[in-house]
């Protein structure tokens, strides 16, 4: 299996030992406290799970303006976006904090940190990041808008996780931790398999798309693996994708192929970046291969459709990461074949014998409360869709 990021062993953060776990949980009720933002709390969430290891916690300053610049930290770790805990709340002199989770009612600890530094970031520093991870600083850009929302004191050093948010009550079945995949993928004896990054619920160049990875590479099977936590407005909640990719792999996958899985953190939108991020994590979580398509992880017109490919070619050293990205092309339905193709495996077709396939489309035509048509969707999945609109809309 593909070895985890930057060493042999994953590193998750999450107190496995329920023991030492209520210990921490007890010795957490007397430190002083912070309610952190979403985005911490995600961070937190993956650090727990083993996704972003071999992180320990937050960056630093040096550490955040460097990941951004040229996507390693100041000791030579290969790693794409910063980690941030950043806020607005005044931590006094504190040395560890109980970091409370603004995401569950009642907002219990999430994890305890460790105070290393309490740096302020000036806007220059915070225009740097934002400009080199979004590529933008428009503050329309839904990632642009969170992250400078965030706060100016960035609080960083190393945590222990004592849950991981809702992520674990909200989806039982699908919500699961890197070691947790890599031991799913020893049982089922896989060797290669290509991991499938979503937040939409699957159409059909999605499910092509994961079908011709997989016999291209020869893999084993496919990880499908969604995006559980905040997304923008307008994006599907993760249950009625949850049920809708469910439904598609149940019907249209041949059986033990396929794993239906999820990660808790948030959106970013930053393309680019974050398609370098997601095959950090793919990596930490056994994959040998992760689909990187058409605008990946994109929004708007934001990024080219294809950078977050290219990245990996101009940007990531040769040796940074194991696992390999498998370049998808833009995939759409052939109306002249009746099935979906990759484009460049249709050289004779003209720009009119295709319908082009996407999630936004996808997303317009049920709010408008159109029906899907068989090229965009499976029937089944499109009946799961246009009911959770109608519900929406009445
Ligand atoms: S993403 O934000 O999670 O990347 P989405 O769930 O739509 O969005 O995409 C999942 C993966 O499928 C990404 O790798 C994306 O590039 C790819 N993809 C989606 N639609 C197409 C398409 N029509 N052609 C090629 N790749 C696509």
């Amino acid at each position: 299996m593909t070895q985890p990021h930057g060493g042999v062993d994953l590193n998750p953060l999450y107190v496995a030992d329920a023991a030492q776990r209520s210990a921490l949980a007890e010795a957490a009720g007397q430190l002083p406290s912070l309610l952190v933002n979403s985005a911490a709390a995600a961070n937190a969430v993956m650090l727990g799970a083993g996704y972003f290891s071999p992180l320990p916690g937050y960056m630093n300053k040096a550490d955040a303006l460097s990941v951004a610049r040229d996507m390693h930290t100041v000791g030579g770790l290969f790693w794409p976006v910063p980690c941030l805990n950043l806020s607005n709340e005044s931590i006094g002199r504190a040395e560890s904090i109980a970091l409370r989770d603004p995401n569950v009612e009642g907002n219990p600890v999430l994890a305890v940190q460790e105070v290393q530094s309490v740096e302020t970031l000036s806007d220059d520093e915070l225009r740097l990041i934002t400009e080199k991870v979004f590529g933008t600083l428009d503050p329309k850009h839904p990632g642009v808008a969170t992250l400078v929302s965030l706060g100016r004191q960035m609080i960083s050093g190393p945590i222990r996780v004592l849950n991981y948010s809702y992520f674990e009550q909200e989806f039982p079945d699908t919500f699961r931790t890197a070691p947790q995949i890599r031991k799913a993928i020893a049982d089922a004896g896989w060797n290669k398999v290509v991991a499938f990054q979503t937040r939409n619920p699957m159409h059909r160049a999605h499910e092509e798309l994961c079908k011709m990875a997989q016999e291209s590479v020869q893999a084993d099977g496919v990880l499908i693996h969604m995006l559980l936590g905040k997304l923008k407005a307008g994006d599907i909640p993760a249950e009625v994708r949850d049920a809708a990719i469910r439904k598609m792999v149940d019907l249209y996958f041949p059986r033990n192929t396929v794993m239906v899985t999820g990660y808790g953190f948030d959106m970013l939108y930053a393309g680019p970046r974050e398609a370098v991020l997601h095959a950090v994590f793919r990596q930490n979580a056994g994959c040998s291969h992760l689909i990187v398509g058409r605008d990946h992880a994109g929004v708007g017109s934001y990024y080219g459709p294809f950078d977050a490919q290219t990245i990996f070619d101009t940007q990531v050293p040769e040796t940074a990461l194991r696992i390999e990205i498998f370049r998808a092309d833009n995939t759409a339905f052939s109306r002249k074949l009746g099935r979906v193709v990759m484009m460049r495996d249709a050289p004779d077709h003209t720009p009119e014998d295709f319908v082009q396939l996407s999630g936004t489309k996808v997303r317009e035509l049920l709010a408008s409360g159109q029906p899907l048509p068989p090229e965009f969707a499976r029937p089944e999945v499109a009946n799961i869709l246009m009911e959770y609109y109608q519900r929406e809309g009445s």
